[in-house]
Parts: structure tokens; C-alpha cells; sequence
């Protein structure tokens, strides 16, 4: 488990999609500092779940957005990957009670999928654009 670290390589160079790229990263430190936190406070988890969820979906908005402006290619697998992610996000914001196994699994999800996700997926809809403009 580690801390995402907001760097270059992330960058997709629309200016709208990196901000909130950084703000789902800051979301998920948070978590990241509730799981970790040296006093074991954990109750305040939930509510930045909830925060980092719409976070999510707003941001997937705004992928699309761009994805029809620009006419991608990749387009419905691209949102497929999204709405599948958001599903499985939205059974956890569903559960009663995150167990301490719950969050930690989350937690996994959400730092693979987004380290994966970005420099695959989203940079794929950038080289995309890259292309076009050639
Ligand atoms: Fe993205
Ligand atoms: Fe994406």
C-alpha cells in the first residue's frame, strides 16, 4: 500500500482532466491516511469514500465529454472500463459496514486501477488526440 504521488507521467495535457486526476489522487491519499493513521481514527473514511465517488463519476463525465468532442475511436470500450470501475466502487459506498478488509481492499482497487487506467486508457484517448492533429 502506498501513497500516490502526483507526477509528470500522469499528465494528459487537457488541463480540465489533470486537475481532477489530482483531486481523485488527494481523495485517495486521504483514505490512504485514514487506514494508516497512527490512532487508529478510521470513522471519517466513509465520508471521503462518498466524496472520492463523486469525484469519480463527475470526472468520467467529463472524459466523455471530451471523448465525443473528439470524436475517439476507443470510445465505448474506454467507458465500458469506467462504468465497470464505478460499479465495483458503488457496491463498497453501498456496504453498511466497510470491515477493516473491506477498506484495505478497496484501497488496492483504487490504487491499481488508477495508476492502470491513466497511463493506459486515458493516455490512449491523449495519443489519440496527438494523432488526429498531426
Ligand atoms: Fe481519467
Ligand atoms: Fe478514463
Amino acid at each position: 500500500m502506498r501513497r500516490f504521488k502526483w507526477t509528470d507521467k500522469y499528465r494528459i495535457g487537457i488541463e480540465e482532466i489533470d486537475h481532477q486526476h489530482m483531486e481523485i489522487f488527494d481523495a485517495i491519499n486521504k483514505l490512504y491516511e485514514h487506514l494508516t493513521s497512527s490512532s487508529g481514527d478510521n470513522s471519517g473514511f466513509e465520508t471521503v469514500l462518498l466524496k472520492l465517488k463523486k469525484y469519480i463519476d463527475n470526472h468520467f463525465s467529463t472524459e466523455m465529454k471530451y471523448f465525443v468532442i473528439f470524436n475517439y475511436h476507443n470510445l465505448s470500450h474506454h467507458n465500458k472500463e469506467h462504468q465497470q470501475f464505478s460499479e465495483k466502487i458503488m457496491s463498497y459506498c453501498n456496504m453498511d459496514i466497510l470491515s477493516n478488509k473491506d477498506k484495505h481492499d478497496l484501497y488496492y482497487i483504487l490504487e491499481t486501477w488508477f495508476e492502470k487506467h491513466i497511463l493506459n486508457s486515458d493516455m490512449d484517448f491523449r495519443d489519440s488526440i496527438s494523432f488526429n492533429n498531426k
